[in-house]
C-alpha cells in the first residue's frame, strides 16, 4: 500500500547505522528495557544510573527476563550471558562520552534533561547522536541546551521496550536530515519498527491514544457499560491485545492524568482533558496495578 502523500516517509533503506556502542542515560523502567534491546542486537551498552540499587536491581531483572527465554528454548545460555555482559551499568555521565549514540531515559523533568544534554553536547564526539526518550517534553526545548542541536532527536520507545516493536523517531526544529536518517537506521538495526514524526505533543501514538483512553473512561462514567465489557469491546471489536481501561491500570492513572494535562495545555481540545472520575480515582490513591486498585482490583 502506498500512501497518497508522504513528507516524512519511513520506508526502509539499507539498514546499517554503523552504531556499535550506545549509552543509555537512566536505567529505570525504560532505560533498562532499551539497554536490553540494544544488547540483544549485539551492541555494547553503557547504562548511566546514579542510583546503585537501581543499577543492580534492573540488571538482575534483565537477567531474569533472558533466563525465561533460555527456559523456553528461544535462546541458549551462552547468548544470555553474552547479552548481559554487553551491558555495563555505571554511575558517571562521563562514561557515556565515547558512545556513538546516546539515548537519554532519565526522569521526565526538563531541567534534568537539559543539564544532561548540556554535558553530553560538550563531552561527546561531534558526530555522536544525542536522543531523548521523552514522552511529553519538547525535544526542541531539550536540544536548545546544546551547541549542536542538529544532532539531537527523539527516539521514543514504548513500554515494555523489549516487547513493543515501535520507536518514534522525532525530528525536532533543528534536527538535521542526516541525524534522522542515522537514527532511523539504528532503529532498524535493533530490529524495531521506526516511524518518523515531528516534535508535536504526543508525537503520533499518544496523540491518538490519550483521547481514546479518556473517552473509554467517559463511557464507563456514564454507567452504560462495565469496565470488563468496554475492554472486551476493544479486544474483540478492534483486535486490541488489551482493553483501554486495563491499559490505564497498567500505565498508572496518575501518569495518564499527568500526560492528559500536558496534552490539554498544548491542544485545548476537550477530549485531552482528564475526565473528573479519573482525577477522583487518583486523589483516592487508586492508581492501577501499582497501588493494587484501579478499574480492576489486584489486591489478591
Ligand atoms: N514509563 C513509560 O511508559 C514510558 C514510555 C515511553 C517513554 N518514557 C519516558 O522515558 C523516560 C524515563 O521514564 P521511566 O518510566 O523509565 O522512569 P523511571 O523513573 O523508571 O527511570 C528514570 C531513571 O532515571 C534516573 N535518573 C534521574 N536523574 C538522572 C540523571 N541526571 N542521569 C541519569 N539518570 C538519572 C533515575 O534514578 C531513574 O532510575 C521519561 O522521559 C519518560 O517520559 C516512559
Amino acid at each position: 500500500m502506498t500512501p497518497a502523500t508522504s513528507t516524512t516517509s519511513s520506508t526502509p533503506s539499507t539498514a546499517s547505522s554503523g552504531i556499535s556502542t550506545v549509552a543509555v542515560i537512566g536505567f529505570g523502567a525504560m532505560g533498562s528495557g532499551i539497554s536490553h534491546v540494544c544488547a540483544l542486537a549485539g551492541m555494547d551498552v553503557i547504562a548511566v544510573e546514579p542510583d546503585a540499587g537501581t543499577r543492580e536491581r534492573n540488571l538482575e531483572s534483565i537477567g531474569g527476563f533472558l533466563q525465561r527465554a533460555v527456559d523456553k528454548g528461544r535462546m541458549d545460555a551462552q547468548a544470555r550471558s553474552d547479552t548481559l555482559d554487553r551491558i555495563r551499568p555505571v554511575g558517571s555521565l562521563e562514561d557515556a562520552f565515547g558512545a556513538q549514540l546516546v539515548i537519554e531515559a532519565a526522569i521526565e523533568r526538563i531541567e534534568v534533561k537539559q543539564e544532561v544534554f548540556r554535558e553530553l553536547d560538550a563531552g561527546c564526539a561531534e558526530d555522536t547522536i544525542l536522543a531523548t526518550n521523552t514522552s511529553a517534553l519538547s525535544v526542541t526545548e531539550i536540544a536548545a541546551a546544546c551547541e549542536r542541536p542538529e544532532r539531537v532527536c527523539g527516539l521514543h520507545f514504548f513500554n515494555p521496550a523489549p516487547v513493543l516493536p515501535l520507536v518514534e523517531v522525532v525530528r525536532a526544529e533543528r534536527t538535521s536530515d542526516d541525524t534522522v536518517d542515522r537514527a532511523r537506521r539504528f532503529v532498524l538495526d535493533i530490529a524495531k519498527e521506526p516511524i518518523v514524526c515531528g516534535d508535536t505533543p504526543g508525537f503520533v501514538v499518544n496523540r491518538l491514544l490519550i483521547p481514546l483512553m479518556n473517552d473509554a473512561v467517559r463511557v464507563f462514567a456514564q454507567g452504560t457499560a462495565s469496565a470488563e465489557d468496554i475492554d472486551r469491546g476493544a479486544r474483540y471489536g478492534l483486535n486490541w491485545p488489551i482493553g483501554p481501561l486495563a491499559l490505564l491500570d497498567l500505565v498508572g492513572l496518575d501518569v495518564h492524568v499527568h500526560a492528559s494535562e500536558a496534552m490539554w495545555e498544548a491542544y485545548r481540545e476537550p477530549r485531552f482533558s482528564a475526565p473528573p472520575l479519573l482525577e477522583r480515582m487518583v486523589k483516592a490513591g487508586k492508581l492501577g496495578r501499582k497501588s493494587g486498585e484501579g478499574f480492576y482490583d489486584y489486591r489478591d
